[in-house]
């Protein structure tokens, strides 16, 4: 399996830093792209250089790189994640402002009918952002704000991180143990 990772400059950049650690245990491989912001982010919020977060993915690309196989349908993918997704980058694919290649990725998502999840982080939501959520779920976007849940119990933050990170990877049907399911 291919997938796409873009790491965006939303806060919880985090989740993105765990789901390539799972992806890379499942020998999934993975096409990284981080963008500027986030690499302010990745200074404030991990306890690793952005160097060492690229160092977890199969391939790494740099967002400016509008030459990049990825830039392309005719490259074949099996869906791309945008995990955090901030709302400028949610606003560009929303639009298909494709001025760098996490939004041109995206916009290949879309238009070749592709998987696209994006873990939005953002509150309180603005009208404009419940708009663009709006205009993206009904192109068949699935949106998995990063908004944990506690019945499965969390005792630790790894927990909470495992859930969200879970249901991102429900979404392309993944299989994981992250967290427990709801059985009762
Ligand atoms: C510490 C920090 C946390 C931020 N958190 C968020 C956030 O949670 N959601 C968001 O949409 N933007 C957040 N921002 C603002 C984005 O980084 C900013 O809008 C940026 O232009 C996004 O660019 P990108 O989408 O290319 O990464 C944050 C910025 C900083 C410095």
């Amino acid at each position: 399996m291919r997938l796409i990772v873009a790491i965006t400059g939303a806060s919880g950049v985090v989740y993105g830093k765990r789901l390539l650690e799972v992806l890379r245990g499942k020998k999934v491989e993975t096409y990284l792209i981080i963008s500027k912001a986030a690499e302010n982010v990745i200074e404030h919020e991990l306890e690793m250089t952005k160097n060492e977060l690229e160092k977890l993915a199969s391939h790494v690309y740099d967002v400016n790189d509008l030459t990049a196989p990825i830039v392309s349908g005719s490259f074949k993918t099996d869906g791309m994640i945008v995990i955090p997704c901030s709302m400028k980058t949610l606003a560009g694919i929303a639009h298909g402002y494709s001025e760098n290649l996490i939004l041109r990725a995206a916009d290949v998502m879309l238009k070749e009918k592709r998987k696209l999840v994006l873990v939005p982080r953002e509150t309180p939501l603005s009208v404009v952002h419940l708009r663009n959520m709006l205009d993206l779920a009904s192109q068949g976007v699935l949106v998995v704000p990063a908004m944990p849940a506690y019945y499965h119990k969390p005792e630790k933050i790894e927990d909470i991180i495992d859930f969200v990170v879970g249901k991102t990877l429900d979404q392309l049907g993944i299989e994981h143990e992250l967290f427990k399911r709801w059985t009762n």
